[in-house]
């Protein structure tokens, strides 16, 4: 990330003040309905271009421009604030922090020796105000100086005691946002009720807030980030809320009852060094794709109240705190189209098609919708301006269509009434629809896959191949190959002695690999190599799967509950498959299965002494192979590690302890860099793992 990122250019005295009116209707909407046309980019850089042309001319700055106010000077309020709410300045980089720090340090005349660091949360700003434990007022941030009664909200709010633990009068100050879930349902409601969406969930937070009367329910959720004294708090507490470091009040507004990122999986932690704080960031960057709340940055505080009095404020900020903002993970497109497709279990999902936009760092054109269930509760139409999240390695998703947007001529979206890939029934008594043929609606799907080169591995059955097995009834499914006769394969086209036979010894050959292999063939949703892999070494035989029960299964490395009754579901409708494959006779056991990895029988004799040389490692692979690993696919690698005694691992985080980082590696490696995790060439890792080549 650079720390001068992009803004928008501006010519002119008028491009400027047509710049600003965009501006301040877009932050009005922004603070207000919660409705702004603009995503946070787009705003972002169109300030950012008002700022730039206002520093070149300043004679030419209106007073209506939003650069230096709170909140873009879009809305006031009527009630005053004890304290003014203000923003926070932002940093993009590790440079841009060091900078922001020395600049601290330098004014307070010493180096801050505690730093607070904790998630950015991304929703509105909230005053509560508590007399003797009971809350009595809730105020929105507003221009900073006033904001708005929002009372009425109280008891809508999770993590927002109507009564603190102790009868306290003191001022909570926090963010109120929605999570994923209350989001998906508030919207569900709101299409229900008025046939409109939010299109976010921080917006979802601000109209909620706004709306007295709501015609259906909403329920949000508050973070705490703060406490204050104010009128009538009694002289201890005060003393403490003025004395106490950042960290220690938090402590003290969790002991009261209220919600703070504690109680999260990304909660906020103090730092002695800004090296920690800078590790910490990128540990909540890449927590962030798993939070169910938004957040669009990290926020540094130094943490002693002396620093922090010492530091004092800004007009807008407070020079003892910074943002230090992730980017953007949400975009607002169009959704072209939506396209039906039937998966290799012949599970039916909707797919949106969306007009290319830059999120996170790649392109995305398509995105997942679950199911119709799920299309129709988002009201979404074809030709809708859609919000789009997508953070880290998550699969985007559309969150909601942004319905003021709309211009009259969006269509609905239609749903299928059969199958769209062979016209049979549609089976939707599941919230995921499947095609009533089930894995024999995309049998050359399911088979193309059972036959790669990380399965079966037979070569010679190509796609076209395979259409014809099935065009002409020989099979239905892949344990049908291992049946197949000669007569019946040198009747097909440009089938030749020569071909017949390497088909049928490859056929005949697969059925000795391992069950890891077959296990993975079988294609069970939610199921690849790896997981495989871990499945057959714990069970050792197919029997030994299939008796396995949803507890038995949870027993293996990365199987949850709901995977584990995912497994026990498959597993039982993959029966006749899985009879069909032990009357053909094809092995299903795992060699060395039940002894540690890597001390398997049959593997090369330095690999059974002692511990395996990636024992409990976390290991991540990038970048192009070479040396002794040149030509091996990833899928080979991971083995490899695997067999080695680690983990293979797709993302480098903080848990990652090894990255093998080859030719062309990019983000991984400069993460892993800055992780200070140790990254090695695959001719080193190919030598640390020698004995299991
Ligand atoms: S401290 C004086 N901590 O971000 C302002 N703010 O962009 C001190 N925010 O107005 C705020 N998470 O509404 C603080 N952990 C956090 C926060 C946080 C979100 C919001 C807050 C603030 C805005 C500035």
């Amino acid at each position: 990330m650079s720390d001068t990122p992009a803004s928008t250019e501006i010519g002119d005295r008028a491009a400027y003040a047509a710049a600003v009116q965009t501006a301040v209707a877009a932050s009005a909407a922004y603070y207000g309905e919660g409705d702004s046309p603009l995503d946070d980019d787009a705003y972002d850089r169109l300030v950012r271009g008002i700022a730039a042309y206002e520093a070149g001319h300043p004679d030419d700055v209106l007073p209506e421009s939003p650069t230096g106010k709170v909140a873009g000077g879009a809305v006031v309020g009527d009630v005053p604030h004890t304290v003014p709410m203000l923003s926070l300045d932002n940093v993009f980089s590790a440079e841009g922090l060091r900078t922001w720090a020395a600049r601290l340090a330098r004014r307070l005349g010493r180096e801050v020796a505690a730093w607070s660091v904790e998630p950015k949360l991304d929703g509105m700003a909230i005053s509560a105000r508590y007399r003797g434990g009971r809350l009595v007022q809730l105020v929105t941030r507003g221009d900073g100086a006033a904001g708005d009664d929002v009372s009425h909200c109280t008891g809508m709010i999770l993590g927002l005691p109507g009564r603190l633990a102790r009868p306290l009068t003191v001022e909570l100050r926090g963010e109120v946002l929605m999570t994923r879930a209350q989001f998906e349902a508030a919207n569900a409601a709101r299409t229900a009720a008025v046939g409109t969406t939010f299109a976010n969930p921080r917006s979802a937070a601000a109209g909620s807030l706004r709306t007295r009367d709501h015609p259906y329910e909403v329920e949000m959720t508050f973070f705490a980030y703060g406490a204050l004294p104010m009128d009538g708090t009694d002289g201890e507490t005060a003393a403490r809320l003025r004395g106490l470091p950042h960290s220690q009040i938090m402590e003290l507004v969790a002991g009261l009852g209220a919600n703070t990122t504690a109680a999260t999986s990304a909660p906020g932690i103090t730092a002695t060094s800004l090296e920690r704080v800078l590790e910490r960031v990128e540990e909540i960057a890449a927590l962030r794709a798993g939070l169910d709340f938004g957040i669009d940055g990290i926020v540094i505080k130094a943490d002693a109240a002396a620093d922090q009095a010492d530091a004092g404020l800004s007009s807008r900020a407070p020079r003892w705190a910074v943002a230090y903002k992730l980017p953007a993970v949400e975009k607002i497109t169009r959704l072209l189209d939506v396209e039906w497709n039937v998966g290799r279990t012949g599970v039916i999902a909707p797919r949106a098609v969306l007009e290319p936009v830059e999120v996170d760092g790649s392109t995305v054109t398509y995105a997942t919708l679950h199911n119709a269930a799920d299309i129709e509760r988002r009201g979404l139409m074809i030709g809708d301006h859609v919000t789009v999240y997508k953070a880290g390695d998550v699969i985007p998703r559309v969150e909601a269509p942004v319905t003021h947007l709309r211009t009259g001529r969006e269509r609905p979206v239609e749903i299928p009434a059969a199958c769209p890939r062979c016209g049979d029934g549609i089976d939707a008594s599941q919230q995921r629809w499947r095609c009533v043929r089930g894995r024999a609606c995309h049998a050359v799907v399911s088979v193309r896959y059972a036959v790669a080169r990380d399965q079966f591995d037979i070569e010679g059955l190509g796609e076209g191949r395979i259409d014809q097995l099935i065009a002409e009834g020989l099979i239905t499914d892949f344990a049908d190959l291992f049946t197949l006769t000669y007569d019946q394969v040198i009747a097909l086209d440009r089938m030749g002695e020569t071909s017949t036979t390497a088909l049928l010894a490859a056929i005949e050959g697969a059925k000795a690999k391992p069950l890891s292999k077959v296990f993975c063939a079988l294609g069970v949703r939610g199921t690849g190599r790896s997981m495989s892999r871990r499945i057959a070494r714990h069970f050792g035989t197919m029997d030994a799967i299939r008796a396995a029960d949803a507890e038995a299964l949870q027993e293996v490395e990365g199987v949850g509950p709901e995977r584990a009754a995912v497994l026990v579901a498959e597993i039982a409708e993959l029966a006749p498959l899985i009879d069909k494959l032990a009357a053909a006779g094809v092995a299903m056991t795992e060699p060395g299965a039940g002894v540690p990895a890597g001390r398997e029988a049959g593997q090369a004799a330095g690999a059974g002494a002692a511990d395996p040389p990636l024992a409990g490692m976390s290991v991540v692979v990038t970048g192009a192979m070479s040396g002794p690993l040149d030509g091996l696919s990833r899928g080979q690698v991971n083995e490899l590690i695997e067999r080695a005694g680690g983990t293979a691992s797709s993302s480098v985080s903080s848990r990652t302890s090894l990255l093998v980082a080859g030719e062309k590696a990019g983000s991984k490696k400069a993460k892993a860099e800055r992780l200070g995790i140790e990254t090695v060439t695959p001719e080193e890792f190919a030598a640390r793992v020698a004995a299991f080549l």
